[in-house]
């Protein structure tokens, strides 16, 4: 009989070493580089949280400036990879839409020496937003976009290029906000994918490939397409909660709940909750909020889960007009900050993770002759 494994999914043990972020120790629960989430979400633009991810400091004024000028020099995509993003249908799902994308450059743009690690992380900050925009807008509206804008911010060249149309000011906050809530999280599975990949001395696109894998299902990043999806079946906060108590009796599970370390609450649901509420007054929802506010409170009256990030940024996306299936690609254009700085700090000081399994197979056999085989 199998054995119970001692760690399963290694939950609570260290695996490594990091100077990036800390989940459920200091502050409302999360910091990037010391600073708190909450903080970075008020204060602060995404470019700046990814300059201080990346870079190591928060950047001055000039910094932020050039940052942002180089950023916006690097939206535009290669013809190798225009061809290539053509040629995934519409019914595919744009996470492989990205997954391919980054592998297509690496072929194009291959990162030949670690000393180009920074420039690599830069130019995918920069154009993964152009990849999933350039291949939706072609396989949805036939499309040849040009994703060379000049907004000013990511998630402003994100909704221009979407919508084909200059961003409101509220949405292109909430995106700062967004993103920065998505931008780095320790050793969740797609980053720790990323640090397993790195540690043979992989290239970056390889890295960031893989992540792209593991951020893809539900259980990780993938939920916040999966809440979005549930939500949009209750037509009033009554008939969310009669369903839910139908899925809690069914022991089904409730996407967008629960979490792997914080035990009480997820720091970034108040933030993200905020703007889907601001977002919900502006576009005059009467359904979508009050069915979200409903879902969390039956979930913590009757098993004490809480949301997490992904949950209230399903309404608030869905407010902005993104469609559902871009939900997961937007927490790739953010959480590749992490990856990548991840992903220098493991070559920085490496050792190939290989860990250990707990054997619960046959005991040593001989191998038997062919022919006296059952
Ligand atoms: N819906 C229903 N039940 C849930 C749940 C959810 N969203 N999340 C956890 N539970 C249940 C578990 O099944 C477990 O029950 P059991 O003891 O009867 O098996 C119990 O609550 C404790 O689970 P826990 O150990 O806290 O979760 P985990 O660390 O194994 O998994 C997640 C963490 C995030 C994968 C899990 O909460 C989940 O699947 N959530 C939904 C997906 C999601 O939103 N992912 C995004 C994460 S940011």
């Amino acid at each position: 009989m199998a054995k119970e494994l001692s760690g399963a999914g290694l939950r609570g043990q260290v695996a490594g070493k990091t100077a990036l972020s800390t989940v459920g120790v200091s502050g409302s629960g999360l910091t990037y580089r010391g600073y708190d989430v909450k903080d970075l979400a008020n204060q602060c633009e995404f470019e700046e949280v990814a300059y201080l991810i990346l870079k190591g400091k928060l950047p001055t004024k000039t910094e932020l400036f050039g940052y942002k000028q180089k950023l916006k020099g690097m939206r535009g995509l290669p013809q190798a990879l225009k061809e290539v993003l053509e040629r995934i249908p519409k019914e595919a799902h744009p996470m492989d839409v990205l997954r391919t994308g980054c592998s297509m450059l690496g072929n194009l743009e291959m990162e030949n020496d670690f000393s180009e690690q920074s420039e690599v992380a830069d130019r995918m900050l920069a154009c993964f937003p152009s990849i999933i925009c350039y291949w939706y807008r072609f396989s949805h509206d036939g499309l040849r976009i040009d994703t060379e804008t000049c907004d000013d911010s990511i998630g402003g060249h994100f909704l221009h290029m979407l919508h084909g149309e200059l961003p409101r000011k509220l949405h292109e906050q909430v995106m700062h906000v967004s993103l920065i809530l998505y931008a780095e999280h320790e050793f969740n599975a797609s980053t720790f994918t990323a640090r397993v990949c790195a540690s043979t001395l992989s290239d970056m696109h390889s890295c960031i490939t893989g992540a792209i894998g593991s951020l893809r299902g539900p259980l990780h990043g993938g939920a916040n397409e999966a809440a979005m999806a549930m939500i949009q079946q209750f037509t009033s906060a009554d008939d969310a909660e009669e369903k839910m108590m139908g899925m809690l009796a069914r022991k089904e599970k409730i996407m967008g709940f629960g979490h792997a370390i914080y035990r009480e609450s997820d720091p970034r649901n108040d933030i993200i909750k905020g703007w889907s509420e601001k977002l919900a007054a502006d576009v005059g929802d009467t359904v979508l909020y009050p069915v979200s506010v409903r879902c969390e409170e039956v979930m913590w009256r009757e098993k004490k889960l809480f949301c997490n990030a992904d949950f209230f940024h399903a309404s608030a996306y869905n407010f902005m007009g993104i469609p559902t299936k871009l939900f997961t690609p937007i927490f790739v254009m953010s959480r590749l900050t992490g990856w990548a700085a991840h992903v220098m700090e493991q070559r920085a000081d490496n050792r190939i993770i290989r860990p250990s399994a707990e054997y619960t197979g046959e005991d040593y056999r001989p191998v038997p002759a062919i022919d006296e085989r059952d």
